[in-house]
């Protein structure tokens, strides 16, 4: 936290506003996407045709058990690439009644998550909200055999019904005619045509309000420019969510370094997990989500105690349409979560106890002062952070 405190006293003053206001053009570059673990050359040659094939396996309805689910399912690209069941706090995997433990974040913009690492002070990067997947693709082989997710009972079961898919000699002629034989290396293969998708600009447009504002081409608002010079100043927010990239330049500001924070949100005692049986929930209503604590490096680097009700700072790029808010779906309106954070210390009986009481951030939450207008702009600020932004 102190690191992060550094950074931003660091930011803050004409440097942070010259990049805000768009003085700096290269802090509008728009970043390369890597193709980690790829064969540069295999890029070269296929890569558009592995975009398309991914694709179809992420809107695959096909491949869950029953059939009815896909990646798309509970990450829409018109829901910010989140699920689009706005009631549900968790999602609703392929069999009816059963819902994951925790909230469908966006996967927009999560390619720019470094690969998971502790850097000496704190863990950064990963996927999942407590990191588990160390890259995009270790997760994408993760939902089809989960069964809370799209439940199939084997890789061998959902290899059978993608080699019926209407793609599967497409997938045969990029990854090999006998592909389909070894589980494995199907496997690696999805993951790879998946990724290379989640990879591409279709997920991370920075095509924003904010970003036509940054670039000049857009004014905002009264309200919302309030609400922007709260989100750097009196609210504080920019601390975990930054408005620039460390480097100051070369990416447009992703609204999260992808570290974690326990920033003590309440149980949800509307989330279905808690309902599910033992077989899945053995703890039933009693469960408690010690995110980052939960991920298996964390737990054999002995840091357990002091990870415990930490996740992943997400973006903040199209929260506007990816309500329910916070790993468990506590909060259903962006209005609540910036009051949240406005008087959680100062009004506790209003919002109950933090789900792990252990690591709650004090520092930059809890009591900020906002007047009810000032937590409506931040709200209007918010807004401007949805792609898709069209001059008016
Ligand atoms: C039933 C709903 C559901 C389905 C289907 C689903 N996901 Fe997810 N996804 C989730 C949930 C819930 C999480 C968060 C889980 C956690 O943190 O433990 C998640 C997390 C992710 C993440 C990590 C994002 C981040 O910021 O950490 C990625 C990437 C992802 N899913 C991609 C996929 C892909 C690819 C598929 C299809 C192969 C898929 N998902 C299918 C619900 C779903
Ligand atoms: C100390 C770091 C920190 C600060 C300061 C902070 N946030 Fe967050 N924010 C987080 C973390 C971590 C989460 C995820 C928490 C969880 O799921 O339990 C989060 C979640 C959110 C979410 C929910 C996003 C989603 O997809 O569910 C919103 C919206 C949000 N923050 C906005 C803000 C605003 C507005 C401010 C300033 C008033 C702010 N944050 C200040 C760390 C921070």
């Amino acid at each position: 936290m102190n690191k992060k405190y550094f950074i931003a006293v660091g930011l803050l003053g004409t440097l942070l506003l010259g990049i805000i206001m768009g003085c700096n053009s290269g802090a509008t570059t728009q970043p390369e996407p890597s193709n980690q673990g790829v064969a540069k050359q295999d890029i070269k040659i296929t890569e558009a045709e592995k975009i398309a094939l991914g694709k179809m396996i992420f809107f695959d309805t096909n491949l869950s058990e029953p059939s009815g689910q896909s990646c798309a399912s509970c990450h829409t690209p018109e829901a910010g690439f989140a699920n689009p069941n706005h009631t549900n706090p968790t999602s609703e995997g392929a069999v009816t009644g059963l819902f994951a433990d925790r909230n469908a974040p966006t996967i927009a913009y999560s390619q720019y998550s470094p690969e998971f690492y502790f850097d000496g002070i704190e863990y950064i990067g990963g996927q999942f909200l407590d990191g588990r997947a160390a890259t995009l693709e270790i997760q994408a082989g993760g939902p089809p055999l989960n069964p809370l997710e799209m439940h199939n009972a084997s890789k061998e079961s959902c290899i059978s019904k993608m080699a019926k898919a209407s793609y599967a000699e497409e997938f045969k002629r990029i990854y090999g005619q006998n592909i389909f034989a070894d589980a494995n290396k199907t496997y690696a293969a999805i993951g790879d045509a998946v990724v290379t998708y989640e990879r591409t600009s279709q997920l991370s447009a920075f095509s924003s309000k904010f970003d036509a504002f940054q670039k000049g081409k857009a004014t905002l608002t009264t309200q919302e420019k309030l609400g922007l010079d709260l989100f750097i100043d009196k609210a504080k927010c920019f601390i975990c969510h930054p408005i620039a990239n460390e480097d100051l330049t070369t990416v447009p500001a992703l609204f999260t370094e992808f570290d974690y924070d326990n920033i003590g949100v309440p149980k949800n005692p509307n989330n279905k997990f808690y309902t599910l049986s033992t077989v899945y929930n053995p703890d039933g209503v009693d469960f408690v989500d010690t995110g980052l604590a939960r991920n298996p490096r964390v737990i054999a680097d002995g840091r357990v105690a002091q990870t415990r009700g930490m996740f992943k700072t997400p973006t903040l790029r199209n929260v506007d349409k990816t309500g329910p808010y916070m790993h468990n779906g506590v909060f259903t309106t962006l209005k609540q979560v910036v009051a949240f954070y406005n008087t959680r210390d100062s009004d506790p009986t209003k919002w109950g106890t933090p789900e792990v009481a252990e690591n709650v951030n004090k520092d930059f939450i809890g009591d900020l002062h906002l007047t009810e207008a000032e937590e409506d702009a931040l709200v209007a600020f918010l807004k401007t952070l949805s792609d898709g932004y069209t001059k008016p």
